[in-house]
């Protein structure tokens, strides 16, 4: 079983949320069907590049077809509809390091939290896989301003910048958040 189908986080309420998100918000592992409006959400997020928008879908087939690529990826759905999907995987030769990839959230379901809910459903399964941090590498771009942004809502320090790393004048920025570790039940005995 694929490790992100144990991250799975449902809301049946119908109520309105505090915090402004959707009601009839799920989150879950990514199903195989979901590649079509993932690519759609990547293409109408205006960030990504083609070559990024391949690269999704590169890693989004690896992830389908392979229970041990690495990858895993969240997808959430309001009332059964994509709105939103985030990928993130182990760091190999890193002991409980975690990249986040991808995170990306339907233009129109912005600033209702559910950015936020992926990230946290994303920390969640970090956790309970006995994670220590998630690493996020991201361009310094203007385009990519609302982005760093986010992750310092979402906790996360800027840890490193290297100068003109994808282009001369485009710096590469190290975000990373330090996770908690998971409390452990006390032997009784
Ligand atoms: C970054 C992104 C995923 C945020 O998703 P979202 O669902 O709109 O985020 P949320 O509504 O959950 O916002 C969570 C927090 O981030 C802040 N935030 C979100 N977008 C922001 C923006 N454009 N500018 C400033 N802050 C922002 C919110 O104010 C909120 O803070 P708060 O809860 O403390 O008030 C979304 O804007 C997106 O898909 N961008 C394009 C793709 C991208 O750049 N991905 C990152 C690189 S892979």
């Amino acid at each position: 079983m694929k490790k992100a189908a144990a991250v799975t986080e449902h809301r049946s309420d119908r109520s309105p949320t505090p915090d402004g998100t959707p009601d009839r918000l799920a989150i879950a592992a990514s199903r195989p069907d979901d590649r079509a409006a993932i690519g759609e959400i990547v293409r109408r997020s205006g960030v990504f590049s083609a070559e990024e928008e391949e690269t999704v879908y590169e890693l989004f087939d690896e992830y389908v077809e392979s229970d041990d690529s690495g990858y895993e990826w969240l997808s959430a759905r309001v009332d059964g509809a994509l709105a939103g999907f985030i990928c993130f995987g182990s760091t190999p030769l890193t002991e409980g390091g975690y990249d986040l990839y991808w995170i990306c959230t339907d233009p129109d379901w912005r600033n209702r939290g559910i950015g936020r809910r992926l990230f946290a459903a994303m920390e969640s399964g970090i956790r309970k896989w006995g994670g220590r941090l998630v690493m996020i590498w991201t361009s310094g771009a203007e385009a990519y301003l609302p982005s760093h942004r986010f992750y310092e809502r979402m906790g996360c320090g800027l840890s490193a910048t290297v100068r003109d790393y994808y282009r001369p004048g485009e710096d590469l920025l190290v975000f990373v958040k330090y996770l908690p570790p998971r409390k452990t039940k006390k032997k009784t005995s």
